[in-house]
């Protein structure tokens, strides 16, 4: 049996009360709730340690930069990386996706052609119409179809010797498929394309395998994975990260430096200008262990018996629609006739229940839907069948003051 309810107990906030009931928090994919061990990690690193790395020889600094550095390591073998250089600290995944971008405009020409999905965030959409209007590179898309699956045939026909690059979530942030990133990487890679895969709403489920999926370039956040917010990865094949340039100028990025000429750090530096957020970084190890102690597997097993209760629980609601119906993380994104979305998130919140409402920074996707946006309940790990009863009791009583 899941042991959810001593996992409970490791997250302070879902002690708490909203607007007087007991919270619920079906917010997750937004971003997850902190354990205790994380918390303290970061009480630790200022109550401690905290110093600047990589500079200093005093002995502040070494254990700063030791415990950034095995945070690192940790990173790397969890997504299984073939070498710790290969990951690139962040601020989070949109700032990983840009990096890569950034460092295109220099690799591709006028006329270059790269593919990017019809599921994916604005993150993942806008940074590379911008890649376009620098390069004169055209953007095709990946059409979707009305399970929320992408349509892969049409993939097919999009690849060409031409396409350059390849860009896809792992699993989409409003709906919640899980995309066949292998099938993507492979095919890809046939024409001889690049592949970045936008990890973000997939890192909080499954534990993804870099050299298994043979995947160039991977983003992630720490703050969907139970780490605190303003800390990501990069990981990217050496060979890539050789090639790109320098997504930005500064200290610690350098080997030397004068005015007539600079010469970069080797990787991971190179990417690693400026004082970094280093109390997340080593706070992302840590949240990590606390996931990998849990087990990814028992993890997207316990959320798979959420996400099938919650589904059958919202299936018996007159005129509710659920938008995404194929192979999935526990995510449900719904609407309900004509109500709008926005009305019963703020009915819900009243009565304790935090969803997200609204497009979910995927407006192509409610584009194709016809729809303004959709109520979002996510799950995670520490959530409980309970806590869907609860919210299925608040949105029919949404339904009923909405109607
Ligand atoms: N990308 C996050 C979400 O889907 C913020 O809610």
């Amino acid at each position: 049996m899941f042991p959810v309810e001593k996992i409970r107990a490791d997250f302070p906030i879902l002690q708490r009360q909203v607007n007087g009931k007991p919270l619920v928090y079906f917010d997750n994919a937004a971003t997850s709730q902190t354990p205790t061990i994380v918390i303290d990690a970061i009480v630790d690193y200022y109550s401690n340690y905290n110093a600047n790395i990589h500079r200093g020889v005093h002995s502040l600094s070494q254990e700063a930069t030791d415990k950034y550095e095995e945070a690192r390591i940790k990173i790397q073998q969890h997504f299984n990386a073939e070498k710790a250089y290969e990951i690139i600290f962040t601020a989070g995944t949109t700032h990983g996706i840009n990096m890569v971008a950034s460092g295109f405009s220099e690799l591709l020409k006028n006329g270059d052609e790269i593919i990017v999905s019809a599921l994916e965030h604005h993150s993942n959409i806008v940074p590379w119409q911008m890649l376009c209007e620098k390069t004169g590179a055209i953007l095709k898309v990946i059409p979707m179809l009305q399970n929320g699956t992408l349509a892969m045939k049409a993939f097919d026909q999009l690849l060409s010797e031409n396409t350059k690059l390849v860009f896809c979530n792992h699993v989409s942030n409003a709906l919640g498929t899980i995309n066949p990133i292998k099938e993507i990487i492979e095919k890809a890679h046939s024409v001889g394309a690049a592949v970045l895969i936008d990890g973000a709403q997939a890192t909080p489920h499954i534990k993804p395998n870099m050299q298994e999926l043979d995947v160039d370039f991977y983003v992630a956040s720490a703050h969907k994975i139970c780490g605190p917010t303003g800390v990501g990865i990069l990981y990217g094949k050496e060979k890539w990260l050789e090639k790109l340039p320098p997504y930005q100028g500064g200290g610690e990025m350098i080997e030397t430096v004068t005015f007539e000429k600079t010469t970069y750090a080797g990787l991971p530096h190179k990417f690693e200008a400026g004082t970094p957020n280093i109390c997340g970084g080593i706070a992302f190890g840590v949240a990590l262990d606390y996931m990998n102690t849990i087990g990814f597997d028992k993890i997207a097993n316990y959320e798979n018996q959420l996400l099938q209760y919650g589904t059958e629980k919202l299936q018996e609601i007159e005129g509710l629609t659920i938008y995404g119906t194929s192979n999935k993380t526990a995510v449900i994104s719904f609407n309900i006739k004509e109500i709008h979305p926005y009305d019963i998130g703020v009915i819900l919140d009243k009565l304790g229940v935090a969803v997200r409402t609204g497009h979910h920074c995927a407006q192509p996707i409610m584009n194709f839907y016809k729809i303004p946006g959709t109520v979002r309940a996510s799950f995670a790990f520490y959530n409980t069948k309970e806590e869907i009863d609860i919210f299925i009791a608040a949105l029919k009583k949404a339904i009923m003051m909405l109607s």
